[in-house]
């Protein structure tokens, strides 16, 4: 399949991820439809978008060639029956991302391409839904999706090469930068690596190591200040692969080998306590803190990302 084909997108989800990847199709040129089942969900989305300015807008109950706009809005499904690519970022639950899909599958074109943003699903168990799974495939963004350039593409048991060969073409369209994962492992490639830091994270809070502060100090004021630029392994190469082999046959065996969620943040889930979402998590969020925090974030990610681009050009 030729990547000039797709054109028209369909999203499914106007939650965290569906919006921004709404936003990233629009604005390299591409018609979006974006499907949410709920109307309350849907105007928030679109509040979301608006107060950014950054594509046009035609909520619409049908379709329309309205000049100029380029996102579309929908509560009805069998609206995306006439999209080249479909692109699910609904709840992180199998059985509902099956369901959709068992759904999409009797709506759309044969050819169409499936794409879902499970964070660590499995890509093939999710392609049982659907009739053609060589046309399905992982297509995992980072939050926020319109400015992260990283893109994972998945390759389930059954997805073709070409398949994958379309997505990565079409994410370096959009000035992405795709990842190839080549095996359907839980967590892909980002989820696992995060939640190994994670993990190990909340093992050094559970032994009294240190405080939550003073870990995601470590991380802000050193380890990801560096990963902004250069890769673990380059890291390692360039501190000395000998000095990293020691430090490892050292500490491997004192790290977390848990193989469940830790229980401090099986507490904290218990509690009510879900982070920023719920007002409070490892850190409290008084009324604006986590939109300030956001916009914050955003504003400097874009600038990091030109200074990257500066030095690349
Ligand atoms: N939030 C992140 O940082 C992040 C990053 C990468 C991938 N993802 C993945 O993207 C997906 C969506 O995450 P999010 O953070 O946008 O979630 P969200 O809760 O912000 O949005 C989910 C959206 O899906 C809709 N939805 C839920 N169940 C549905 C159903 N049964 N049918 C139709 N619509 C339904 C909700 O109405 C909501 O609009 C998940 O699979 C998640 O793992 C999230």
């Amino acid at each position: 399949m030729n990547i000039e084909r797709i054109k028209k997108i369909g999203i499914v989800g106007a939650g965290t991820m569906g919006v921004g990847v709404a936003e990233i199709f629009a604005e390299f040129g591409y018609t979006v439809i974006l499907y949410n089942r709920s109307q309350a969900g849907m105007q928030r989305a679109l509040e979301r978008i608006q107060s950014k300015g950054a594509v046009d807008l035609a909520p619409i109950e049908k379709e329309t060639d309205t000049a100029g706009a380029k996102i579309y809005t929908t509560h009805d499904l069998t609206e995306l029956a006439q999209v080249d690519l479909i692109s699910e970022s609904i709840a992180e639950n199998l059985e509902v991302k099956q369901d959709i899909f068992r759904k999409l599958d009797e709506i759309c074109d044969a050819k169409t391409l499936f794409t879902t943003n499970t964070s660590a699903l499995s890509i093939s168990q999710i392609a049982t839904a659907v009739s053609h799974p060589e046309r399905f495939a992982g297509m995992h963004y980072f939050n926020p999706p319109q400015i992260v350039p990283a893109l994972e593409i998945i390759k389930g048991e059954s997805t073709s090469d070409a398949t994958c060969e379309v997505l990565i073409n079409l994410a370096k369209q959009m000035k992405k930068q795709p990842i190839l994962v080549q095996k359907d492992v839980p967590g892909f490639v980002a989820s696992r690596l995060q939640f190994a830091v994670v993990r190990e994270a909340l093992h050094l809070v559970e032994e009294g190591i240190a405080s939550p502060a003073d870990i995601d100090a470590v991380v802000k004021h050193g380890l990801g200040l560096r990963w902004a630029l250069l890769g673990p392994l380059e890291i390692a190469d360039l501190g000395g692969l000998d000095i990293v082999n020691a430090v490892g046959s050292y500490v491997a065996k004192s790290l977390s080998n848990a193989t469940d969620s830790p229980k401090v943040l099986q507490d904290l889930v218990a509690a009510g306590k879900l982070g920023a979402k719920s007002g409070s998590g490892f850190y409290d969020y008084p009324l604006g803190k986590a939109r300030a925090l956001i916009a914050d974030r955003d504003e400097k990610l874009l600038e990091i990302l030109r200074l990257k681009s500066r030095d690349a050009s």
